[in-house]
């Protein structure tokens, strides 16, 4: 059976020798990087090569970027596992009805790849950018983390491949950086975006309109850079005042570079 060399593991029974007993295979949470696959970390790499599943999240008769950004690598469709998302953008996240449509997919999903698990498969989870940020990863993790040996490979977020793309630091000296999700109401966007230095709206689609009408009552608009599929094809980067529309698709995001500390 294929496995990848555990790196969390590399213990007494780590290294390929575990003892029967105890042959369980490990779930790798795979960052993958903001969308150019010369970002992938060697790790990444190698766990994408050797692992016997490799699972993406997808919309519904889609292809996940995620697995989009592993095309290079892999060649195998015997070795891959697609999970459709019930509802992307079609219901509110806090709709009851979304609520509890996604437990069961993830509880579902949890199932399915336990089973690979406790056969002794490695399985590798695609997400894009970093597993650990705003990633669906995250959920298997919760649900699998007390039951089989975990490792999580650490990639580029999509706001650093962003704001490298735009030609534009982030943070200087002492600024504080503020993430924010565009989901969050008005009022809220405003007054966290009047109490930082610097700052990342993410998860626009159809909030741009609000994040726009926030950044110009928190005196940012200017400053504001507007970056849709960063280090993908597609890429745009342009100031947000310049931007004619409203319209952004899931891979966009707004950047308030800072201005702190520069001697
Ligand atoms: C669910 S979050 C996942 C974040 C991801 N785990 C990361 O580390 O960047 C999805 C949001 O990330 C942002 N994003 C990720 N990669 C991006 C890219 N290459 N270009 C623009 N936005 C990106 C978008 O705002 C998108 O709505």
């Amino acid at each position: 059976m294929e496995t990848v060399e555990p790196l969390i593991l590399a213990g007494a029974e780590g290294l390929g020798e575990r003892p029967v007993a105890a042959k369980t295979g490990t779930l790798y949470g795979v960052g993958m990087g903001p969308g150019d696959p010369d970002y992938l970390t060697v790790r990444a790499v190698r766990v994408l090569e050797r692992a016997p599943v490799l699972v993406h999240f997808c919309k519904r008769g889609r292809r996940g970027n995620a697995r989009t950004i592993a095309d290079a690598l892999v060649r195998d469709p015997a070795r891959e596992l697609a999970l459709a998302y019930p509802y992307t953008t079609e219901l509110p996240p806090e709709h009851p009805e979304y609520v509890s449509a996604l437990a069961g997919f993830y509880d579902d999903a949890s199932a399915r790849l336990a089973d690979h698990l406790g056969a002794g498969r490695d399985v590798a989870i695609l997400s894009e950018g970093d597993p650990f940020f705003y990633g669906s990863f995250m959920h298997l993790w919760r649900r699998l983390k007390d039951r089989f040996p975990v490792e999580v490979v650490p990639g580029v977020t999509g706001m650093s491949g962003c704001w490298t793309r735009a030609g534009t630091p982030i943070t200087w000296g002492d600024d504080v950086l503020t993430v924010l999700p565009a989901t969050l109401p008005a009022a809220v966007l405003t007054e966290r975006l009047r109490g930082t230095d610097a700052a990342v709206v993410m998860k626009l689609g159809r909030h741009l309109p609000k994040v726009r009408a926030a950044l110009g009552q928190a005196g940012l608009l200017a400053r504001a850079v507007y970056v849709e599929r960063g280090t993908m094809a597609g890429e745009r980067v342009l100031p947000l005042i310049e931007k004619p529309d409203d319209e952004a698709p899931y891979f966009s995001m707004v950047l308030v570079p800072g201005e702190g500390r520069r001697p």
